[in-house]
Formats: C-alpha cells, sequence, structure tokens
C-alpha cells in the first residue's frame, strides 16, 4: 500500500516544480480598460499609459531595445550586478521569496538566483502571455526553486495574491520601471512596496541616473527604430483593446528630454489631421499633435535617495558603474 502512494506524491511534487503555478489577476476584456484608455485620449494633451506598450509583440520588441548598442540601461545595470554580487547578496539575504515586479523575459532576476538563493520566485507582470512563456521556460532550468507567476496591473495598487506566500520578501524593481510613474506616484508606489515586503523586509530596485541630453535622447531614438517600433505598436493595442481604427502610418515616432522634469518622453505625432474614431468616442487630431506615451523619469543619487527615505525606508546602500549612469539601492 505504501508504495503505489508514496510514488503517487513523487509524481506530484515533481509535477509542481516543473511547471509553475499562475494566477491572472488582470484581464484584458474589462469595461474599465476601455474607459481609462478613451478618458486618455480625451484629455488636452491626449495620453495612453506606458503600461499598454506591453503586449507579447510589446514584450518582444522592448528584448530587441535591450540588445541595442544606444540603449545603456540593460547592460549597465547588469555590470552594476555583476560586479557588486557579493554585497549585493551579503545585504539582501537568502532564502527569502524574490518578488520580480514587471519581471519580463524573468532574465534579470534569473541571474541573481546563484547570490540570493531564493526560497521562491514570484514573477509579477502586465504581459500575460509573455510571462507564462518566459516562466515556464525558467522553471524547467531551476527546477528546485518555486514559482508562481501574476498577470496583474500594479499601477493603481501593488498587492499580490495569497497564492505569493508569506516569509521575508525581497521585492524587485529593476530596469528603472520606476522612472514611469511621476515623482509623487513612485514616492507612493515605494510606500505600498515597503508595506508589501513587511516587517524585515527589502528592496533591490534600478535606477537610471541624469546624464548629457544626446545619450538620453539616443537611447529612446535609436537609429534603427526599434523603439519607434515599440511606441508604435501601441496604435495596434489602442485598435485591439478600444476598437479603435488607428493607423500607424499616421503617426511617428518622437522621444526628447524635458530637462525641467529630468524626464524622458515618448509621444506618438500625427503627421495629418486625422481623427481617431472608436465605439462611443472620437478624438480629432491636429497634424503634428502629439499623444504622451510614456515617461522616465531619472534621477540624482541624492534625490533617488531622498524618495526612499520619505517613503519610510530606514537603511539604503548603493552601487554606481563608473561613469554614474544608472545606480542600484537596496533599501530596507
Ligand atoms: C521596462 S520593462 C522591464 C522588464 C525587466 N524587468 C527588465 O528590467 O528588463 C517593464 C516591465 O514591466 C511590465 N509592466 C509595465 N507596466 C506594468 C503594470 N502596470 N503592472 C505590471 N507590470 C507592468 C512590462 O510588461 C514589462 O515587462
Amino acid at each position: 500500500m505504501e508504495f503505489p502512494l508514496r510514488q503517487g506524491m513523487l509524481v506530484a511534487h515533481t509535477a509542481a516544480m516543473t511547471s509553475p503555478r499562475f494566477v491572472q489577476v488582470y484581464r484584458e476584456d474589462s469595461a474599465g480598460l476601455r474607459h481609462e484608455l478613451a478618458q486618455g485620449l480625451l484629455g488636452r494633451p491626449a495620453t495612453v499609459s506606458p503600461k499598454f506598450l506591453y503586449d507579447a509583440l510589446g514584450s518582444r520588441l522592448f528584448d530587441a531595445i535591450t540588445e541595442l548598442p544606444e540603449y545603456y540601461p540593460t547592460r549597465t545595470e547588469r555590470a552594476i550586478f555583476e560586479a557588486h554580487a557579493p554585497a549585493i547578496g551579503a545585504l539582501a539575504g537568502r532564502g527569502r521569496t524574490l518578488i520580480d515586479l514587471g519581471a519580463g523575459n524573468c532574465e534579470k532576476a534569473a541571474r541573481l538566483f546563484d547570490v540570493l538563493a531564493p526560497l521562491r520566485y514570484v514573477a509579477v507582470d502586465i504581459s500575460v502571455d509573455y510571462l507564462r512563456q518566459a516562466l515556464a521556460s525558467l522553471q524547467r532550468q531551476h527546477p528546485a526553486i518555486e514559482m508562481i507567476g501574476v498577470g496583474a496591473d500594479f499601477s493603481a495598487s501593488l498587492t499580490l495574491p495569497p497564492e505569493a506566500g508569506r516569509g521575508e520578501r525581497l521585492l524587485f524593481y529593476p530596469g528603472s520601471s520606476i522612472g514611469n510613474f511621476t515623482p509623487q506616484d513612485a514616492l507612493q508606489f515605494l510606500r505600498q512596496a515597503r508595506a508589501l515586503g513587511g516587517a524585515g523586509g527589502a528592496l533591490l530596485i534600478g535606477i537610471d541616473l541624469i546624464k548629457p541630453k544626446p545619450v538620453l535622447e539616443l537611447a529612446y531614438d535609436d537609429p534603427l527604430r526599434v523603439t519607434a517600433a515599440f511606441n508604435l505598436n501601441l496604435l495596434r493595442r489602442l485598435n485591439a483593446l478600444l476598437g479603435c481604427d488607428a493607423r500607424i502610418e499616421d503617426f511617428e515616432h518622437v522621444a526628447l528630454f524635458n530637462e525641467a522634469e529630468s524626464r524622458i518622453e515618448m509621444h506618438l505625432q500625427a503627421r495629418r489631421a486625422l481623427t481617431l474614431r472608436w465605439p462611443g468616442g472620437e478624438r480629432p487630431l491636429a497634424a503634428g499633435e502629439r499623444i504622451h506615451t510614456e515617461n522616465s523619469y531619472k534621477y540624482s543619487v541624492a534625490g533617488f535617495e531622498q524618495l526612499l527615505r520619505d517613503a519610510g525606508f530606514a537603511r539604503t546602500a548603493h552601487w554606481t558603474d563608473e561613469r554614474g549612469w544608472f545606480a542600484v539601492f537596496l533599501a530596507s
């Protein structure tokens, strides 16, 4: 009697470790999303949240951007992690639940598995299909780590389903994704991250630093036009989610550094006067009028340290590259 039971348990255990659990909170077919998109388009100026840049194609285009010579953030952040892995590992602690916010292809977290030895890996992303694929492949490479995928939109509120488990948490938010929030919303997000980490929790976060304007603008407007494709993909998303009639050829990608606000802005600029139409609404655009699609705020080390303190993090450490282009902070 005992043998078949043991065998069954073994099979169940192995199955859990070869395919991650997935919890889908975010659904693309909601009336709430359509309302959010329509309200943004009707604004002055018209805006669309950068979270809509990411569907399966958008995520692949972002991955391609990270390969471009002009896009320094990914490789600079990677070099910082590689150079300071022992120190980061010693401060961040081993055996925690690693929560990857906006995990994308999960590659950055996976590179830290050796040094962090996470007990559990929770990958959260709005690009649900892409995350499912990336996580399934990662689980096959690391069958000993429990993995949970969470398809969620954390822009309004940062919460996790119970499946994410408890225990000591290390929140991971790389790639300077926090730059998509205004500093005020970033403060709010950091406060929520601190609460989500709980007692003994920590946050490992990557921040793009202020640097000369030409370097910044080239990173967001590469000659191969991959970033342009990434931005223009948003029009396909508007058509799919809202039933809009946008034509890609009617728009061009614009990226500029707004020094007063310390942010890169991405826009879609109308090449001619046109009207966007969708069920229940329309938005005329003059020739040259723009839809604002992304902000990417750039910080100084001192400025971001202050933001962490304002959010209630008592202890912080940070590491930068030789040029001072990017910083990784550990806050607890
Ligand atoms: C700039 S990419 C960074 C990807 C990866 N973490 C990296 O550092 O290379 C931002 C990631 O966050 C995800 N994302 C953007 N907005 C989100 C939101 N509101 N909720 C959840 N995920 C979001 C995107 O799908 C994308 O994978």
